[in-house]
């Protein structure tokens, strides 16, 4: 007997996000509803979930009905300590904050990432998380969207002789890209050497469920592309990163109070735009990250490790 699960997917743009309409997140999910998300997620590499009003235990839950989540051994300081899989930002303000920076130097410092902004989550890691599932608690009058892109359309949007091209290339992504040093001490840079994170990737990736190769590019991580010099790896890379996140490839969401979204991060790059802080009120976001594997590339052959954590290790 087919199980009629009542999921509505509503496409928002031509390649990326689907809003999904019918589902209590704070339920159980039945497997065809399960099915029913997960073949959505595959389609439109995000998804929104409108009005959900989930608590952590929720929110785990749904999580672990699409894998396993993750419980990071660094946390902002907001998050809440009895939930080790919850990652809790209180706004933008934190993460320079945590460094003895305002937000201003904190952004200035970053000035000269690639793209600034655009990424997807750990991408500097041997295994990078496979989806993100991220909640609204409170959120601004205005400001604050998120952005996704999808690399799947992007690397399909590129010409044939340039697909075959990138096809067998690697690329280093590291953490700290771009950062620009302050005089004497600094306590990211403290950070950075203390925390080392590195990997090879290859330029394109193959999902592991859906087989589609992805441009696996982003303007956060991603420093040369390997057997290349700088004079041509910098601009072959601008031109990736640009076509990566073309604005048809894109889609942007408009967070309430309550709202899910869930995203592929493996076949995505998302963007928060740096206009929070403009509208008065809180923007207090919870995530959890699904466990992903060690990307592979069109000859089959699995990232290399460079430093940082093994793989599963959090
Ligand atoms: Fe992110």
């Amino acid at each position: 007997m087919v199980e009629d699960s009542a999921v509505e997917v509503r496409p928002v743009a031509g390649y990326t996000g689907a809003e999904v309409v019918g589902l209590d997140l704070a339920k159980p999910l039945s497997d065809a509803e399960a099915a029913a998300v997960r073949a959505a997620l595959l389609r439109w590499k995000v998804l929104f979930f409108r009005g959900q009003h989930l608590d952590h235990e929720a929110h785990l839950a749904f999580a672990r009905r699409f894998g396993t989540p993750v419980a990071p051994s660094r946390r902002g300081s907001v998050s809440p300590p009895e939930f080790p899989g919850i990652e809790t930002t209180a706004d933008r303000l934190e993460l320079g904050g945590r460094y003895g920076m305002d937000r201003a130097e904190w952004l200035d410092r970053r000035r000269h990432t690639l793209l600034r902004g655009w990424h997807c989550d750990h991408g500097a890691r041997i295994d990078p998380p496979a989806a993100s599932i991220l909640r609204a608690e409170s959120v601004p009058a205005y400001g604050g969207d998120t952005c996704w892109s999808n690399l799947a359309a992007a690397y399909a949007g590129l010409s044939a002789p340039l697909r075959a091209f990138v096809d067998g290339l690697r690329a280093e992504h590291r953490l700290g890209v771009g950062y620009q040093p302050r005089p004497g001490d600094d306590a990211y840079v403290r950070h950075l050497l203390d925390h080392q994170q590195a990997s090879h990737h290859p330029l394109v990736r193959v999902h592991p469920e859906s087989g589609e190769r992805l441009l696996f590019v982003n303007g956060y991580y991603v420093e040369q592309i390997l057997g290349l010099s700088r004079a041509e790896s910098a601009p072959l890379l601008e031109m990736l990163l640009e076509q990566a996140v073309r604005p048809e490839y894109t889609v942007r969401f408009r967070w309430e109070p309550g709202d899910v979204a869930f995203w592929d991060n493996r076949a995505t790059v998302h963007l928060a735009p740096n206009d929070t802080g403009v509208a008065d009120g809180p923007r207090v976001m919870h995530r959890v990250m699904l466990a992903g594997e060690v990307p592979v590339g069109v000859d089959g052959r699995p990232s290399d490790p460079v430093t940082g954590t093994a793989p599963g290790r959090w």
